[in-house]
């Protein structure tokens, strides 16, 4: 499965693949999006199929549903599922205290609510989403469609008063129209370059009318099984 990898394919491989690991026969386990949880999902897919692992999975994105019933996995909805015993996730940053941001493939609010109703979230990432402060990858906030330019002064006019470097804010696209997210919302992306307080700042933005949910997610990682381009890990 893992071939002829580049170093950051290898090192994404490598997080999922001692992750999947971690999943034992039973397990209601929540599933990320993206590239890094593409891997996860072809390795647990491998050990379903090679080792008779019996675990029921929630994805989080229609992505992910997707991959994850193509490669044989009992899927379920959270509804069905209820609570899960662990979630694993990539992240675009994480911090020293593993607080992170996740958005930027646009299924932060679903990742957000699956891990939120696990007994873990563990992140699988590459070493380079490793940073010392948080805000360098631009945040993500979904925002209602309804409205959103007003959304968007109000969090513009908010960050003047916030510990950030950059107030910048633009508006996802996909092609000429705007990126729609499996919820049907639009995604604000914040340039903020450096969050100073990333636990009031969560807070914060979830006030502001039209938005439905920040991409920070602090104080919810457990650990974080860091990946490198050698093939090494490091479980923090
Ligand atoms: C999707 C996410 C992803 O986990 C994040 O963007 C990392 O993606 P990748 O593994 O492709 O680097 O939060 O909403």
């Amino acid at each position: 499965m893992s071939g002829e990898l580049s170093p950051i394919d290898k090192a994404k491989f490598v997080a999922a693949k001692r992750a999947a690991e971690m999943v034992e026969d039973g397990m209601r386990v929540g599933l990320g999006t993206g590239s890094t949880a593409a891997w996860l999902v072809r390795c647990l897919g491998q050990m379903v199929a090679e080792d008779g692992l019996n675990i029921t999975a929630v994805p989080t994105s229609a992505r992910t549903a997707g991959l994850a019933r193509e490669l044989g996995l009992k899927v379920v909805s959270l509804e069905e599922a209820k609570w899960l015993d662990m979630t694993i996730d990539g992240a675009d940053e994480f911090d020293h205290d593993l607080n992170l941001i996740k958005g930027g493939g646009g299924a932060h609010l679903q990742e957000k609510i699956v891990a939120t109703a696990s007994d873990q979230m563990v992140v699988i990432a590459d070493a380079g989403k490793r940073v010392d402060t948080l805000g360098a990858f631009p945040l993500p906030v979904e925002v209602l469609a309804f409205g959103w330019q007003a959304s968007q002064a109000l969090l513009e006019e908010t960050l003047v008063s916030m510990d950030v470097l950059g107030r910048t804010t633009t508006l996802r696209m996909n092609g000429a129209q705007p990126y729609v997210t499996d919820e049907g919302n639009y995604i604000l992306d914040l340039h903020l370059k450096r969050i100073g307080n990333a636990r009031q700042l969560a807070l914060v933005l979830n006030q502001i009318p039209g938005v439905i949910e920040n991409g920070l997610f602090i104080d919810i990682c457990d650990r974080v099984v860091i990946g490198h381009g050698d093939g090494t890990v490091i479980v923090r």
